[in-house]
């Protein structure tokens, strides 16, 4: 019952965003993903986040601090007001120099914006009292954990020894501290097409929840070249199929669609309109794959950024791009928007009853925030 009220919200509110969206009405800042720093002690093949701070120890030191985060949030307090979401991620959040400091600032000033930490889970003896402290502050928060494959891919992807055994350790500490909502990435590449389902089939005996995506080339992952994130058709084909298993769950059967070449990305695009990038250099960015920026927040204020004649400019012209189809930023576009989640539904999911199973039940009490 619950749920079903809940649709009916979305849906109404969906309808007063596509108005905005083909009004260019201009829409609140709903969710804002920060890539807090980006050092990172993982040598992952497919993100080369990991070589910038390394390459560069200068860039280290105009990243944006915890103290300067917490003057924007405080600074922007009327532009945040509809903020409903902050994803935190990196590079490696748990590396970032007093991280705690701005969870407890947002615990007390931005109550009921939900708060999602992103780790690679890969040091569990630094990760787990980390966690556990902002547990303590924050109990509701959310944690993903990076879960690549099995022993053996998992291992080659993170370019850590003994990845597997620490990621699981760091997911088994993360339950017992008590944390409710864990959900384990897998990124997928060439490596770990063969570990999909085993992956899946452990998070069921996790209890946490999976999802899997292509491994994507972007200015986030400062991977340009990176040759892992480029398929073969047999490739293509053999992860459609693993991706069978997945009808009921519209970001893997839309993967399995594009693969297959036979739907394409169709949902309007929100990233840059509900939600933002602010990066590890205070650089607001409409979304983690575009290589450009509306403005930096230790220079100017949310207001004048996006008041700014550019800024409306390029809200508009990205409205048009369907350039990729990252899990985080599709995820913001479909909590905005159910216009390509009902025609999906409709016309291409062959598991209806698999989705209201599963969304319906699991989403009574946390509404489709990763459909
Ligand atoms: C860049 S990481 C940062 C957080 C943390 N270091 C981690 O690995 O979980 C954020 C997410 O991006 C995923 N990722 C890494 N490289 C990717 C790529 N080339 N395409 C898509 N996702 C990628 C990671 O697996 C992780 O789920
Ligand atoms: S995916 Fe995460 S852990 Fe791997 S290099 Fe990128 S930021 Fe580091
Ligand atoms: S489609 Fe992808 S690249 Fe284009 S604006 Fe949206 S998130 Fe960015």
């Amino acid at each position: 019952m619950r749920a079903l009220l809940k649709i009916l919200v979305k849906f109404f509110q969906t309808f007063i965003n596509r108005f905005k969206y083909k009004f260019d009405i201009p829409f609140d800042v709903e969710y804002i993903n920060l890539p807090i720093t980006y050092s990172c002690n993982a040598r992952c093949v497919m993100c080369d986040i990991w070589k910038i701070n390394k390459k560069d120890k200068e860039k280290l030191n105009s990243e944006i601090t915890v103290p300067q985060l917490i003057e924007f949030f405080e600074k922007n307090k009327s532009r945040l007001k509809r903020l409903k979401n902050i994803g935190i991620t990196g590079g490696e959040p748990s590396l970032k120099e007093n991280l705690i400091e701005l969870i407890r600032y947002l615990r007390k000033n931005y109550p009921k914006v939900r708060i999602g930490i992103q780790t690679h889970g890969l040091t569990p003896k630094k990760i787990l009292p980390w966690i556990s402290e902002i547990y303590e502050v924050y109990p509701n928060v959310g944690i993903g954990v990076s879960l690549d494959g099995m022993r053996e891919s998992h291992e080659k992807m993170r370019g850590i020894s003994k990845a597997f055994e620490r990621t699981l350790e760091t997911i088994r500490g993360v339950q017992e501290i008590g944390v409710k909502e864990i959900t384990c990435g897998l990124t997928i590449t060439k490596w770990n097409i063969d570990d999909i389902l085993n992956v899946s089939n452990l998070c069921k005996d996790l209890n946490c929840e999976f999802s899997a995506f292509l491994a994507e080339e972007g200015d986030y992952f400062d991977n340009s070249g990176n040759t892992t994130t480029t398929f073969t058709k047999e490739q293509k084909n053999k992860i459609a199929k693993i991706l069978e298993n997945f009808k009921y769950h519209y970001y893997m059967d839309n993967t399995r669609l594009q693969l297959l070449g036979t739907r394409k990305r169709e949902i309007d695009c929100y990233s840059g309109q509900t939600s933002f990038v602010l990066d590890a250099y205070g650089e607001l960015k409409p979304c983690l794959i575009l290589d450009e920026s509306f403005g930096n927040v230790k220079s100017n204020s949310l207001e004048e950024i996006l008041v700014s004649d550019k800024t409306i400019r390029r809200q508009r012209e990205l409205k048009k791009c369907k350039k990729c189809f990252l899990q985080c930023e599709v995820g913001t576009s479909l909590m905005a928007d159910f216009t390509d989640l009902t025609k999906w539904f409709f016309f291409h999911c062959d598991d209806q009853l698999g989705f209201l199973k599963t969304y319906l039940k699991k989403y009574n009490k946390k509404f489709f925030e990763e459909v």
